[in-house]
């Protein structure tokens, strides 16, 4: 199978195409031709030093390093036990490198069932691709440790810090599909985008004399703070939050949130968003459904990974990107 892939654990070592034995799927997993693959700022996180490259070192497959989750394409083998998909299905999913599986960066991928969902006729492939690890986290983020729908609709309010990137676009848009009024925070470039996906509310943090929590606060208490940016102060989201609410850290790869996570009344988490087919499932029914878009930012060929991940350090994109196979 072609890979792109990352020969050593250096840091410095680009992407390169990588051939490697085709696998043949175990009894319980499925084998995926790839056609699209979402990129997350994880992918280039594994490669650099910090706690997301040692759990791969530790967990995964040895070397070379196929960086990559989100997937979607067409099931092309199944094992003996295997009775929920069949070879033709479109499906859409994350790989597991705790399951010792490598990642999506490659024309084919070994998951387990449990890992996908098929697509509806109406989702395409680079739709789909774009989809797992961004959609899932945003709604873990605001359904599962928010809690949204465990309170009135009238006391459904959710933030969002960093509403034009890949997690917050579509944390918007689960949360406004909830019935709540969501506040968006976003630079002056991205305010009517992110209005046209739900905010009722939309701060450009960048406008002058602005602090986008102290602005936010008008338009509290907060059942959901999502944090998509990482550089908002935790005691300043807390401080907004209604009774029993949460202020959820998504881009909480660092000490710093690691240590807010432990700050009584524990109203802050760290999330880590894990794709299942069942949290895909009703992600994928509201695309086809037109309830849920995903914005693509560019795409690129999978051999030009490494200029994908360069867009994506830059911490800039709107929307998602996606590698085409
Ligand atoms: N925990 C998990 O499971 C999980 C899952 C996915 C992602 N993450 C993490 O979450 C973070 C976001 O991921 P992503 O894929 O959404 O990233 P992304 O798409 O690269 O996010 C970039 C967006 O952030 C906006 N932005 C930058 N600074 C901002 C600020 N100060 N205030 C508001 N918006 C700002 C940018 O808009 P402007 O250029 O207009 O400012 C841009 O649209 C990353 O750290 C990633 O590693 C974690």
């Amino acid at each position: 199978m072609r890979t792109l892939a990352q020969p050593t654990w250096n840091p410095t070592d680009a992407l390169v195409p990588v051939e490697l034995p085709t696998p043949e799927p175990r009894p319980d997993e499925v084998r995926v031709a790839v056609k699209a693959i979402g990129v997350n700022p994880v992918d280039w996180k594994m490669r650099q030093k910090g706690p997301l490259r040692l759990a791969a070192r530790l967990l995964g497959p040895p070397l070379p390093f196929v960086p990559g989750v989100d997937f979607a394409g067409v099931v092309d083998a199944v094992g003996a036990r295997v009775t929920s998909l069949k070879p033709g299905d479109r499906v859409v999913g994350g790989t597991d490198f705790s399951r010792g599986q490598r990642g999506s960066y490659a024309d084919t991928v070994i998951a387990r069932p449990d890992q996908v969902t098929v697509l509806p006729d109406a989702v395409d492939f680079e739709t789909a691709g774009a989809l797992p690890v961004a959609g899932v986290t945003a709604a873990m983020a605001v359904l599962e440790f928010g809690r949204l729908e465990a309170v009135p609709a009238d006391a459904r309010r959710v933030l969002v810090l960093g509403a034009s990137g890949g997690v917050g676009q579509l944390a918007v848009q689960i949360a406004r599909n909830a019935g709540a009024q969501v506040v968006g925070v976003c630079s002056a470039r991205n305010v009517e985008r992110v209005r046209a996906l739900g905010a009722t509310r939309v701060i450009d943090y960048g406008a002058a004399g602005i602090d986008p929590l102290t602005a936010a606060a008008e338009s509290g208490p907060y059942r959901v703070i999502v944090d998509c940016v990482g550089g908002y102060p935790a005691g300043g989201c807390r401080r907004l939050l209604g009774p029993g609410g949460r202020h959820v850290m998504v881009a909480g790869d660092s000490a710093g949130a690691f240590f807010q996570a432990l700050v009584p009344p524990f109203s802050s988490r760290i999330l880590l968003g894990k794709p299942t087919g069942a949290r895909l499932a009703p992600l994928v029914q509201a695309i086809a459904e037109g309830r849920l878009r995903v914005e693509i930012a560019q795409r690129f060929p999978l051999a030009e990974a490494e200029a994908a991940h360069a867009l994506s350090q830059s911490g800039r994109v709107v929307g998602k990107i996606v590698l085409v196979v």
